[in-house]
């Protein structure tokens, strides 16, 4: 069979990146440009700033892919885009960018929703065996969710309240740790015990997750603390938010896992990046012999190679879009 190369573009957030990759697996090229340090200024993404980031710098990011790779737009197969979900203005820069190419080059447009590209992070340099258990861990989302077969997802559980993601950046927040949170909270936690009790959220059989309490009370001890003049002890804080965090996380795994018997696992999303949750992860999934898959760090966060091996399945059956594709802000995996 031919060799398929797709190019991918990702901007839906605070990334402009674009990748090329054989056959779904092999990064052939990968150019990202973070914009971090620029919102890192205001605490977070600003969004006006961010998409107007994308526009500046897109034109750069593509010549980049396309030297590392010592190809042209005119040799890749497709080029497919992220329309949702994100930040519509940033999205929609990728999205026109990505009509334009596939206009001017005769190429098929396939548009990828950036949640299942995290999904398909896990294909590259690695073979999805199905029936697998994604466990979806990202800033916007935490879900558990059975593949039996590419673009076959059936949704086993999802965060009541906050996603985990979205918490590590609250909490880091309140303990005044810079954006971006996730990282912070990790680096601070090695520094520091588990020495507060806090509160183990849903306990119960479903496969849900539940993020607002444990933010809550860490928010309640930091204030109350403050009030009364004492010292907080940020970095156990920090590792205690963490232990509790991801033990949410491998209970519902583990529950998964003896339920259902499925022995492989994925991991998808920014959060997927912490060394901590990835030994916890492996260590519950060895207890189950099953087999568990963690993309490799620069695939764990915002990145256009996973968009481009999330679109090759379509690609193969022929998926295409057209040029009244649209942004979206909002989308679940299903
Ligand atoms: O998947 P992602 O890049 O963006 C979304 O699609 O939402 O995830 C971003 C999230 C942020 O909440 C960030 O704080 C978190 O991933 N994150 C981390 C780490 N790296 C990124 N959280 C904990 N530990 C990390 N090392
Ligand atoms: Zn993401």
């Amino acid at each position: 069979m031919k060799d398929i190369y797709i190019l991918g573009i990702e901007s839906s957030c605070d990334e402009t990146s674009i990748s090329i990759v054989k056959n779904g697996s092999e990064v052939i090229s990968l150019s990202i440009l973070t914009q971090m340090q620029v919102h890192a200024n205001f605490g977070g993404v600003v969004p006006e700033i961010a998409s107007r980031m994308h526009t500046e710098n897109i034109t750069m990011v593509l010549e980049d892919a396309l030297n590392k790779a010592h190809m042209q737009v005119s040799d890749v197969d497709a080029i497919a885009v992220t329309y949702k979900p994100g930040l519509l203005g940033s999205l929609l820069v990728g999205i026109e960018f990505a009509k334009t190419l596939a206009y001017v080059y005769h190429k098929p447009l396939i548009k990828v929703n950036h949640l299942i590209g995290h999904i398909y992070a896990n294909a590259i340099d690695h073979k999805l065996v199905f029936p697998l258990l994604a466990l979806v861990v990202s800033g916007g989302h935490t879900e558990l969710v059975i593949m039996e077969d590419d673009y076959n997802f059936k949704l086993l559980g999802s965060t009541m309240d906050d996603a985990i993601g979205e918490a590590y950046d609250k909490v880091a927040r309140v303990l005044g740790i810079p954006y971006p949170g996730g990282p912070g909270i990790e680096k601070k936690a090695l520094e520091g015990q588990n020495t507060y009790d806090l509160p183990r959220p849903m306990l119960d059989d479903s496969y849900n997750f539940s993020y607002s309490g444990l933010k809550s009370q860490i928010i309640n001890i930091t204030h109350n603390l403050k009030q009364k003049n004492e010292p907080l002890r940020e970095a156990d804080l920090a590792c205690s938010f963490q232990y509790v965090a991801v033990e949410e996380l491998t209970r519902k795994l583990e529950l998964a896992l003896k339920n259902t018997g499925i022995k492989n696992v994925i991991v998808a999303g920014g959060v997927s990046a912490n060394k901590y949750l990835r030994g916890q992860i492996k260590e519950a999934c060895a207890k189950y012999d099953a087999q568990v898959n963690i993309p490799d760090f620069i695939y764990c966060t915002d990145n256009a190679a996973m968009i481009a091996a999330a679109a090759y399945p379509l690609y193969l059956k022929k998926d295409f879009t057209d040029y009244s594709l649209n942004a979206e802000s909002q989308a679940n995996i299903c």
